[in-house]
């Protein structure tokens, strides 16, 4: 059984029962964060950019697990030296125990000198997932699609700082996915979004809106 477990914003873990995945543990200052950094539980942390409402508390996750990070070469010097580290870029997969994690592209600055913003196809628990990180939508989203059958695809609705609920919905028929997980949305007044609505423009794919704090089964 595989869970979806959403902390707020863009925050959320996969966990296939033996194996714990975090993706942009940014829980200090989320005003959605429905956990604490220090009872958050990894073995990966995956980083999209290092924007602070996406790297946020990897570090001292990280540390606390002996958990190993997951970012572009660029994230490394941030997260400091006495972490595991795992430096990929664009188009690169990772063989891991779980599964695999492909680095993708994601359109959005990277909160770092150098460096680049991404996303990630990981394959899970017999599931592909889709994060899509911070983006505005791009018609090489069809590429991603084309690859890997995308079972569940993880995308921002809010707006303003990326695609909003409009541009998200074409989003998904680019990708083909089967289902979708809105995120980063309603975490502040500037990217408010309603669910709903977004719900009511995705055609062909179930819409699961999870709430901070909730969790689903990837079925
Ligand atoms: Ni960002
Ligand atoms: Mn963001």
């Amino acid at each position: 059984m595989l869970k979806f477990n959403f902390y707020g914003h863009a925050c959320f873990q996969l966990d296939d029962g033996k194996y714990k995945i975090l993706f942009d543990p940014f829980l200090t200052g989320n005003p959605q964060a429905t956990i604490k950094p220090d009872d958050v539980k990894a073995d990966y942390v995956f980083v999209t950019h290092a924007h602070g409402d996406h790297i946020g508390d990897a570090y001292r996750i990280l540390l606390k697990n002996k958990a190993t990070a997951v970012g572009i070469p660029e994230i490394r010097d941030l997260v400091g030296d006495e972490v595991k580290t795992i430096g990929m870029n664009l188009g690169g997969t990772l063989k891991l125990p779980f599964g695999f994690a492909r680095m993708v592209p994601a359109m959005h600055s990277a909160g770092v000198a150098g460096g680049t913003c991404c996303g990630y196809v990981v394959s899970i628990g017999g599931k592909i997932i889709y994060f899509a990180g911070d983006t505005c939508l791009f018609s090489d989203m069809k590429l991603i699609g084309e690859r890997d059958k995308i079972d569940y695809a993880v995308l921002p609705i809010g707006g303003h700082f990326t695609m909003d609920a409009y541009d998200a919905a074409r989003a998904v028929e680019f990708l083909g996915a089967k289902n979708v997980i809105p995120v980063h949305y309603n975490t502040w007044q500037v990217i408010e979004q309603d669910a709903e609505e977004f719900k009511n423009l995705v055609k062909g794919a179930a819409v699961h809106i999870v709430k901070p704090g909730e969790s689903l089964e990837l079925a």
